[in-house]
């Protein structure tokens, strides 16, 4: 398969591109920077012949159409999109900057539209496709420290959900993965002083998307939020209390 994946330099896109690089798949990477742990995985992966990549910024409309350019010149096609790339920032809402809220907003919603724009029209014209965006279990809760990262996750989980919908009858499939914090390779390196047996490990997530891209049957328009049990109890609990609230306006008029 021909994969494009966004935010290779670092985590899970990463991960990505290495895992599918190696299982003999083409894997097109669009980040800014090539990874740098462990060193000379770059080279490696270059190396290996079916990894390319552009570097650049998902957020610049010219990087965006260089990136498919060159991503359909190196493999011909783009038989999977995995939207990727993300810009964290848990600033409390005093203290963030009006350019970081742009930048989250950009990144984290904006850019992954305007790359589904760009590469679901090369999928209905090769009859096929599948796209997986990167939300969050933020899009699905709300914190403090979350104004700039839990609206456009939010966000990505709604739009993924009504492109599946227009794609639907395309043979194009997309979907959308809300994981809790994950612990990968570069994270343990960078935040030894963590628990990481604690957290949910990124081999899951990988699995997931092997399970949707590799899937015989087509599976679209569903979010995978990955929950483990407590989070999963904590967020039922918490609909619980909104359908109350919900119910309770009506006593209210
Ligand atoms: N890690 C978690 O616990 C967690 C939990 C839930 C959901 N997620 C989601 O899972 C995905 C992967 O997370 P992660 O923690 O592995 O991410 P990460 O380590 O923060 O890496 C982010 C990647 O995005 C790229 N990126 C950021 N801004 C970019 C830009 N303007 N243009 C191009 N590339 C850009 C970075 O590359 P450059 O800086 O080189 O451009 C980097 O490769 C994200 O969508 C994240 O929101 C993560």
């Amino acid at each position: 398969m021909n994969i494009f994946i966004t935010g290779i330099s670092r985590g899970l896109g990463k991960e990505l591109a290495v895992h599918y690089t190696e299982s003999g798949h083409k894997v097109f990477g669009f980040s800014r920077s090539l990874p740098e742990h462990p060193e000379g995985v770059a080279k490696k992966l270059l190396d290996s012949g079916n990894f390319a990549h552009y570097a650049g910024s998902v957020n610049n409309d010219a990087d965006i159409d260089a990136a498919v350019d060159a991503a359909v010149k190196f493999m011909g096609s783009v038989d999977v999109l995995i939207n990727n790339a993300a810009y964290k920032n848990f600033k409390m809402p005093d203290e963030i900057t009006a350019e970081e809220y742009r930048e989250a907003v950009n990144t984290n919603l904006t850019a992954p539209i305007l790359i589904c724009r760009k590469i679901f029209p090369l999928m209905i014209k090769n009859g096929k496709g599948k796209i997986i965006n990167l939300s969050s279990n933020a899009g699905m809760v709300s914190y403090a420290g979350g104004t700039a990262y839990c609206p456009p996750k939010a966000g990505l989980i709604n739009y993924s959900q009504s492109l599946a919908k227009f794609l639907k009858n395309k043979n194009i499939s997309v979907n959308v993965i809300s994981p809790p914090t994950f612990s990968t390779d570069d994270y343990r390196r960078t935040s030894p002083d963590i628990n990481h047996g604690r957290l949910l490990q990124s081999e899951k997530v990988i699995k997931i998307i092997d399970h949707i891209i590799l899937s015989e049957k087509l599976i679209t328009g569903k979010n995978y939020p990955v929950f483990r049990l407590k989070t999963w109890l904590k967020y039922y609990y918490y609909r619980q209390f909104e359908l109350l609230e919900y119910l309770f306006q009506f006593r209210l008029k």
